[in-house]
C-alpha cells in the first residue's frame, strides 16, 4: 500500500473584478443585500477554463518542484470545460508539455475537486506516483446576468494540487466519503451548455447544510477523529451562511473555517483549492494540521476528506 501527500498547490483568478456595486448598475440588487445574504463582496470574471487551470497547475508544479514530463495523470474537475472534447485535462496536458501523462475530466459540479482529489489518492494507491488534480471553472459563461437570484453568486477561477506517492505507507488521507442525492437534482440545474443556471435557492441552502453534516460525520467517524481535533475546516464556498450553519450543526467553531468567498464568489470546483491556498497564506493551515474539506453541489453531489497537512 502506497501513501500520498500534497506537495504543491497553485491558484488562478481572472484579473477582472466585478464588485457588488458593479452589479447594482444592471440588477435590482444592492451591495448590502448581497453581503448580508451571502457574504460575497466581489468575484473575478474572465479568461478561459483552460487558461485558468493551466496557470494554477503551473504554480502547483513549481511549488512541488515537479517537471510536467514526470506527471503520470491529470484529473481535471470542471463543470464548464471550454469544449466537450478535446477535454480540459488534455488541453492542459498539452499546454504543460506533460507528454507522459494521462488525462481525464471529471464533473461532479461544485463537489468536483473533492471527487478528483479522492480519485487522485486512489490512482496513487494503484501504483502511479505523480497526479495533478485541478479544479477550474468559468461559471460566468452559464450565468444569466439578468437574473439577480443567481448572477450575484458565481465567479471564475481555478486551483490545482500535486499529489505524490510517499516512500512509506504514511498516507496523508485520514478519511473520506462521497455521497449523492439524485432525487434532489431539479433544485439546481443547467440542462444545456448554452443555457443558464436555474436554482431553488432556499432548498439548495437547506440541502447543502444537510449534505455537509452527513459527509463530515462519516469522514470523521471513518478516520476515528473528533470534530474538536480538526485544526481547519475548508468547505465549498457557496454562501457564508451555509458555512456557518454547517459549522453549527457539526459542532465546529466557525472561526476555524477558512473563507475566501468574499473575494471570489462561488467558483464551483475551484473553491476548495482557493480556500486551502488562503489558509496557507494566512497561517490558518500549517504543517501537521488536520484539515477537513467538504464540497457539495448540483446533482446533488457531496464529498469530504480529512487530511494531515504537510510532510
Ligand atoms: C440565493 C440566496 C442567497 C437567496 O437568499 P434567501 O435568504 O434564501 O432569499 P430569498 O430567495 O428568500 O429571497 C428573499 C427576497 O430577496 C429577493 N432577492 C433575491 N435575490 C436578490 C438580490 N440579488 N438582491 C435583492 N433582492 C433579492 C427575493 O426576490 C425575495 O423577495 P420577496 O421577499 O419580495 O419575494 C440563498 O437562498 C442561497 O444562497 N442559496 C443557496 C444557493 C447556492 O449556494 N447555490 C450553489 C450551490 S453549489
Amino acid at each position: 500500500m502506497t501513501g500520498a501527500r500534497i506537495t504543491g498547490i497553485g491558484t488562478s483568478l481572472p484579473d477582472r473584478v466585478v464588485t457588488n456595486f458593479d452589479l447594482e448598475q444592471t440588477l435590482d440588487t444592492s451591495h448590502d443585500w448581497i453581503v448580508e445574504r451571502t457574504g460575497i463582496h466581489e468575484r473575478h470574471i474572465g479568461e478561459s477554463t483552460t487558461q485558468l487551470g493551466l496557470e494554477a497547475s503551473q504554480k502547483a508544479l513549481a511549488m512541488a518542484g515537479v517537471d510536467p514530463v514526470d506527471l503520470d495523470l491529470i484529473v481535471f474537475a470542471t463543470t464548464t470545460p471550454d469544449s466537450l472534447f478535446p477535454i480540459g485535462g488534455c488541453l492542459v496536458q498539452d499546454a504543460l508539455g506533460a507528454h507522459r501523462s494521462g488525462a481525464v475530466d471529471l464533473n461532479a459540479a461544485c463537489s468536483g475537486f473533492m471527487y478528483a482529489l479522492i480519485a487522485g489518492y486512489g490512482y496513487i494507491g494503484r501504483g502511479i506516483s505523480k497526479v495533478l488534480v485541478v479544479g477550474a471553472e468559468t461559471l460566468s459563461r452559464i450565468v444569466d446576468w439578468d437574473d439577480r437570484s443567481t448572477a450575484i453568486l458565481f465567479g471564475d477561477g481555478a486551483g490545482a494540487v500535486v499529489l505524490e506517492a510517499t516512500t512509506d505507507a504514511n498516507d496523508s488521507l485520514l478519511g473520506w466519503h462521497t455521497g449523492s442525492k439524485g432525487s434532489a437534482g431539479s433544485i439546481l440545474r443547467c440542462t444545456d451548455m448554452r443555457g443558464f443556471i436555474e436554482m431553488e435557492g432556499k432548498e439548495v441552502f437547506r440541502q447543502a447544510v444537510l449534505a455537509i453534516e452527513e459527509t463530515v460525520g462519516i469522514t470523521l467517524e471513518r478516520a476515528g477523529v473528533g470534530v474538536d481535533e480538526v485544526d481547519a475546516f475548508v468547505f465549498h464556498q457557496a454562501n457564508v451562511r451555509i458555512i456557518d450553519a454547517a459549522c453549527k450543526r457539526i459542532g465546529a467553531d466557525p472561526a476555524r473555517s477558512i473563507k475566501v468567498i468574499q473575494h471570489t464568489g462561488n467558483t464551483s470546483s475551484a473553491s476548495i483549492p482557493l480556500t486551502i491556498d488562503e489558509g496557507l497564506r494566512t497561517g490558518a493551515i500549517a504543517n501537521g494540521d488536520t484539515v477537513l474539506m467538504a464540497g457539495f453541489g448540483a446533482g446533488m453531489t457531496y464529498a469530504s476528506a480529512l487530511l494531515r497537512w504537510g510532510p
